[in-house]
């Protein structure tokens, strides 16, 4: 561990694959910058694992369990306070985030999204329901975009989009794996860029 490396938090929903190539990135020192705190919507999201396995702290956060909103944003501030994170890093997670994380991180939370957006984003638009609208709508390319976050989903400013082709026989499976890829290999090169204040 290096302390002088920006702090990541990475927030999960799912499977973590995303969370797992920067693990692995940090690990080659290819990611300039600590992982360190997991932050998940679900005690059963298989990515919780990949935390435990690389050591890496894990918070369950369930806004439900709280008050109100304001209480439960509070909770998830006094966790990223506690481990000193300078970004967050959203890697699947399907959660709104609050405003007032927001504010207090403007302009540094990110997001990667397995779609060309402005299209194919939204509530309701995550996993295989985006490679599905994208195959139903007959496009020719698809692939991923990470963006800023803001208040409204998938919608904050494009740091990178990278395409990739949508084939004729194709599936939502394919089309899924073609764009992991390209995630894989590129957000630990875009948030490197992104911390250093680059994009
Ligand atoms: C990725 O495709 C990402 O674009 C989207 O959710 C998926 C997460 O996959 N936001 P994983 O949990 O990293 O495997």
């Amino acid at each position: 561990m290096n302390n002088s490396l920006p702090k990541l938090a990475v927030f999960i929903s799912g499977t973590g694959t995303n969370l797992q190539a920067l693990i692995e990135a940090a690990k080659k020192k290819k990611l300039e910058a600590e992982i360190a705190l997991v932050v998940s919507s679900s005690e059963a999201a298989l990515g919780l694992s990949k935390a435990t396995k690389a050591k890496i702290p894990a918070y369950i956060y369930l806004p439900k369990e709280y008050q109100s909103k304001e209480e439960a944003a509070q909770a998830l501030m006094g966790k990223l306070k506690e481990f000193k994170i300078d970004f967050i890093i959203l890697a699947g997670y399907i959660k709104l985030i609050a405003g007032e994380i927001i504010a207090a991180f403007e302009n540094r939370i990110i997001n990667i999204h397995p779609a060309l957006l402005p299209k194919y984003g939204g509530k309701g638009m995550y996993g295989t329901h985006v490679h599905e609208a994208v195959l139903a709508a007959g496009d020719k390319e698809s692939g991923m975009t990470i963006h800023l976050v803001d208040e409204q989903y998938d919608h904050g400013r494009v740091l990178t989009q990278i395409k990739v082709p949508v084939y004729d026989d194709d599936t939502p499976a394919l089309l899924a794996q073609r764009i992991q890829k390209e995630e894989h290999k590129h957000y630990p090169i875009v948030i490197n860029k992104f911390i250093k204040g680059e994009l």
